[in-house]
């Protein structure tokens, strides 16, 4: 993943970043595309599972239902491109689970680490929620915590690219689901727009005081920095 010679500082995109109200509808270079679904791609999660899950609607027409299931939202159909990021519940076993331990083996896992990694999955991810001491995730969670860290690293990499993001949770999964042929098991997490913005941007709204978010060591202790 070469450096793009336009790159922006993250520590300035951060300050500046703003919820794209409006799209100019400029076409989103393959090159561009490529690089944040990568970024997206190396993000973490536990025991590189990877479940997250991007369909890239570009396709005006296919915009345009995807706009339908996203409540309206007029910057659906606008942007250059969304990214429907998707979680996929199986995604800890059977074939998926396999290609991630076949790409790791590649990489110089052992076939007798894999072995252990796969008997602990197969028991942590086949139990209902709440057995196993605690240790089966509740699912909703789980899969919100990894997309949402897949999409929040191509939010920022668009950012850093020169483009606009509009991150999205106003649609209807169903929906969604419907328009894009989404198979059961996946959930819908979140839609990333993703263009150059039309317009004024939207005002920044501020953001809470570090001592009403941030603790030291206790909740509610007061982190003195
Ligand atoms: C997960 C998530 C979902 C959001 N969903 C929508 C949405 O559906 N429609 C919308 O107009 N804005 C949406 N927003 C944008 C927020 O309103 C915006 O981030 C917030 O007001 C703070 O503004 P800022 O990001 O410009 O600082 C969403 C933001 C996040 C992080």
């Amino acid at each position: 993943m070469g450096l793009f010679m336009t790159e922006r500082l993250f520590s300035e995109a951060i300050l500046t970043r703003r919820a794209t109200p409006s799209f100019d509808g400029s076409p989103l270079p393959d090159e561009v595309l490529s690089k944040i679904l990568q970024a997206g791609m190396q993000a973490p999660s536990g025991y590189n599972i990877q479940p997250w899950r991007f369909v890239v609607v570009r396709d005006k027409e296919q915009k345009h239902r995807l706009r339908e299931a996203a409540m309206g939202q007029p910057k659906v159909e606008e942007a250059s491109a969304v990214i429907v990021c998707c979680g996929d519940l199986n995604a800890p076993r059977g074939d998926s689970l396999d290609i991630v331990l076949a790409e790791s083996e590649k990489h110089g896992f052992s076939k007798e680490q894999n072995q252990k990694m796969k008997e602990m999955l197969n028991k942590t991810f086949s139990s209902p929620p709440g057995n196993m001491m605690g240790l089966t995730p509740d699912y909703a969670v789980w899969i919100n915590r990894h997309v949402m860290i897949a999409f929040t690293t191509m939010m920022w990499m668009a950012e850093i690219l020169g483009y606009d993001t509009a991150p999205m949770e106003g649609y209807f999964e169903d929906k969604v689901k419907s328009v894009l042929n989404i198979p059961d098991g996946i959930r819908v997490v979140a839609l990333l727009a993703i263009g150059k913005l039309k317009g004024a941007d939207k005002p920044y709204a501020g953001r809470r005081k570090m001592e009403e978010i941030c603790f030291a060591d206790t909740w509610g202790e007061n982190l003195k920095l």
